[in-house]
């Protein structure tokens, strides 16, 4: 069995070389998840697992996520940051530095982070600052130092960030409890180091390292040691650090520069050292470099004395990696009081603070949605969703359905620990399929459809599927919510929140739909399995909607259909082209931009880019267009509709590994 193991957590890569012609293409995308289906049924891997569920919420020793945050004092530069419950408007998050993680040394340095927090950082957010270590004093006026020079243009966010002068180790709060409770697993977590042997040294050197991008090398670091050689400034190919690592000094040539040609020097992985006084940077590939694949791992330390010494006098080193666990680095505390985690920071950069503070918004505003007044039906209440059948409920929906012009899903998906490891890792498709009359032409269509986020368990979404209200064509109708049958299990709560939209004026409400195509494997023969469809429109109809759930997946040699851009058309009369395209698909941040409107942020994986028509953690929105003014409305003429699907505006035609699209469209009639 494959098992990729690495200190503290499960990597699958999985590359997905995207590569097209012309200006403005999106860059590969890797697609990386903490894994633990790959190694599902290994001893080890039901020994964690039940080394976890021993330390979750009835043996517990501490608050979890979930739980109500206690008030709290801190003392800060200027006076005293102070919790109560109720309190306070917005979110607070908890940020808790120590200089000996590379990762956070670079997250306070990076101009970029620094200057997204005081740009970004989302109006109803307060940060409070703490420092894990001896050097609170200094670490308090240096964070405050590097947020006040980047926020030059924007005071105003000062009055929001709280540093504290007193060390995690001396709060006397809960706060530390919790750090050191919850722990830190996974990507830019615990203290990743290298650590250094060498024959006449009593101890090991231990430096702190920073990882390049996730998203850029395709090696890891494997477990072993390797020698250590030097390599001057690593521009030039250099055969003497053939299977060893190279030690380079950062400079004169690009990250990118340095890796490749010590690549092709055969060197199993590069050390770039910060010159003195600079700090450690997050190592990434610019522009075109990105399209060059490298297969060897790289990280970034600062220059350590003793190693240039062995060095040049020719003494042999080794080196060697390892992630030393550390209390977490943060804590969420949402608008409503409640903990939270605040998930993977995948790069050093303060927008993951940000995602997670706009997704606490996000939530809040659902919060006061919810509290409209509805016909409330309660369909999965904390089911769990797995294997072949899914979730299963027969519920009985309201009389007068044909009353209500709304039809709102109100779905979450949590996970069966109350810690986001406990969450499937992977993204999958999620449909709600319903059923009311066996005999009805409508019975198991699609109602609704969610990709579930990579092991994060905070997603709940409100969908808007009105115009399907027709489907329920029966007062007891069964609900079937299922996703892949090898997926690790959810658990999901649906209401169905069945309203009207407006209490006075001409209602339209959608009377009969008519099913039209679905999709298939993404390949050359895709569009010519779709005919016209002939319709009349019925008696007394004022107005007609296509309805369209479309999503692409899978990954052919242009990352067809999750990072491709495709476009999706509905002709109707031969004249009339409806057009739905995927945009976004494939860019670096398309799904990040989707945190507002209810994506799942800091995932457990790369949840960052965008995708044909979806996103990780997020409902799939339906596309919908008024096309009344397209159709022959007499009754008496046939009209017709017709659907194809291009990449880049032709005929889908890989060369391998067809991706596929799921779709699910309709005609809406409305009177
Ligand atoms: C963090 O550590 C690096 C070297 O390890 C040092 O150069 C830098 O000054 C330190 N920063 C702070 C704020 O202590
Ligand atoms: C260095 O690593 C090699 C394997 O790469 C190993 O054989 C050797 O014993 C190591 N030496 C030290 C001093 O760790
Ligand atoms: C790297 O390894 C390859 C394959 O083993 C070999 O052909 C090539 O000459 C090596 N390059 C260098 C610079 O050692
Ligand atoms: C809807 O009803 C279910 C059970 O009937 C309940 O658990 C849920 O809280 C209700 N939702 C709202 C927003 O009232
Ligand atoms: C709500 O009512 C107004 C007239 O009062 C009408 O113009 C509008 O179309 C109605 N909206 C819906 C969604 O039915
Ligand atoms: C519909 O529009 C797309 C691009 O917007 C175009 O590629 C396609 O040829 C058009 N089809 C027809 C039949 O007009």
């Amino acid at each position: 069995m494959l098992r990729l193991k690495t200190s503290l957590l499960w990597l699958l890569v999985l590359v997905t070389a995207h590569v097209t012609e012309g200006a403005g293409r999106p860059r590969q995308r890797l697609k990386l998840s903490e894994d633990e289906e790959l190694v599902w049924g290994s001893r080890d891997h039901t020994t964690s697992l039940r080394s976890r569920k021993t330390s979750s919420p009835e043996t517990a020793a501490g608050p979890e996520p979930g739980d109500a945050a206690a008030a709290f004092k801190v003392p800060t530069l200027d006076g005293e940051f102070s919790y109560q419950p109720g309190a306070v408007r917005g979110s607070l998050v908890i940020h808790a530095f120590t200089n000996k993680s590379g990762f956070l040394e670079c997250l306070w340095s990076s101009e970029a982070s620094l200057f997204s927090l005081v740009q970004d950082l989302p109006e109803r957010t307060q940060v409070l600052f703490v420092s894990l270590d001896e050097s609170a004093v200094s670490d308090a006026l240096w964070m405050r130092e590097q947020l006040q020079r980047a926020a030059m243009h924007r005071k105003e966010v000062l009055s929001r960030l709280h540093f504290s002068p007193v060390p995690v180790f001396a709060l006397g709060n809960w706060i530390p409890r919790v750090l050191y409770y919850w722990g830190c697993m996974g990507i830019n977590c615990g203290l990743t180091q290298a650590v250094f042997t060498s024959e006449g040294w009593n101890m090991p050197v231990i430096v702190k390292r920073l990882d390049a991008r996730y998203d850029w090398l395709m090696g890891r670091w494997g477990q072993g040691s390797y020698q250590l050689i030097d390599a001057g400034d690593g521009c030039d190919p250099s055969p003497s650090v053939a299977g060893a690592v190279a030690w380079v000094s950062e400079g004169r040539c690009s990250f990118f520069v340095k890796v490749q040609s010590m690549a092709k020097s055969n060197a199993s992985g590069v050390l770039v050292y910060a010159l003195p006084g600079n700090p450690i940077q997050d190592m990434n590939c610019v522009g075109e470099e990105c399209y060059s694949p490298l297969r060897i791992p790289a990280a970034m330390v600062h220059l350590e004395p003793s190693v240039t010494q062995a060095l040049l006098s020719a003494q042999k080193i080794n080196v060697s990696f390892q992630t030393t666990p550390s209390p977490n680095f943060f804590i969420g505390i949402d608008q409503q009081g409640v903990l939270s985690e605040m998930g993977w920071f995948l790069y050093p950069t303060f927008s993951f603070i940000n995602w997670q503070a706009q997704w606490f918004n996000f939530y809040a505003d659902l919060q006061m949605k919810l509290e409209n007044p509805v016909k409330n039906v309660s369909v999965f209440d904390k089911v769990q969703m797995q294997g072949q059948k899914g979730a299963v409920a027969t519920v009985d929906l309201p009389l007068g359905l044909l009353d209500f012009d709304t039809l709102e899903l109100d779905a979450s998906l949590s996970c069966p620990g109350r810690r986001d490891v406990s969450c499937a890792p992977w993204d999958h498709t999620v449909q709600l399929f319903v059923c009311c009359d066996q005999l009805s032409p409508y019975c198991n269509m699609e109602l609704g459809r969610w990709i579930t986020a990579f092991r994060r368990g905070i997603g709940r979404w409100l969908t808007d599927v009105s115009p399907l209200i027709p489907l329920l064509d029966s007062n007891k109708c069964t609900f079937t919510m299922k996703t892949v049958p090898w997926a690790m299990p959810w658990i999901v709560s649906l209401n169905l929140r069945f309203s009207v939209s407006n209490q006075t004026g001409d209602r339209l409400r959608p009377f009969r739909v008519m099913s039209l195509f679905s999709g298939g494997t993404f390949d050359k023969n895709y569009n010519k399995r779709y005919q016209p469809i002939k319709f009349p429109v019925p008696a007394s109809t004022k107005k007609v909607e296509l309805f369209a759930v479309i999503t692409g997946h899978g990954s052919d040699e242009n990352g067809c259909g999750e990072f491709c851009v495709t476009s999706h058309h509905f002709l109707i009369n031969a004249v009339f082209n409806n057009t739905h395209t995927f945009d976004s698909a494939g860019t670096a941040l398309g799904c990040a931009m989707q945190v507002t409107g209810g994506a799942v942020p800091n995932e457990h994986g790369t949840w960052l880019y965008g995708r044909g028509g979806w996103c990780d953690g997020l409902q799939v929105n339906p596309w919908r267009t008024d096309i009344t003014k397209q159709l022959d409305m007499t009754g008496f003429e046939s009209n017709t509709v017709i659907y194809f699907g291009l990449f880049d505006g032709q005929d889908p035609n890989p060369s391998q590994q067809p991706g596929y699209i799921i779709m699910s469209s309709f005609l809406v009639f409305y009177k």
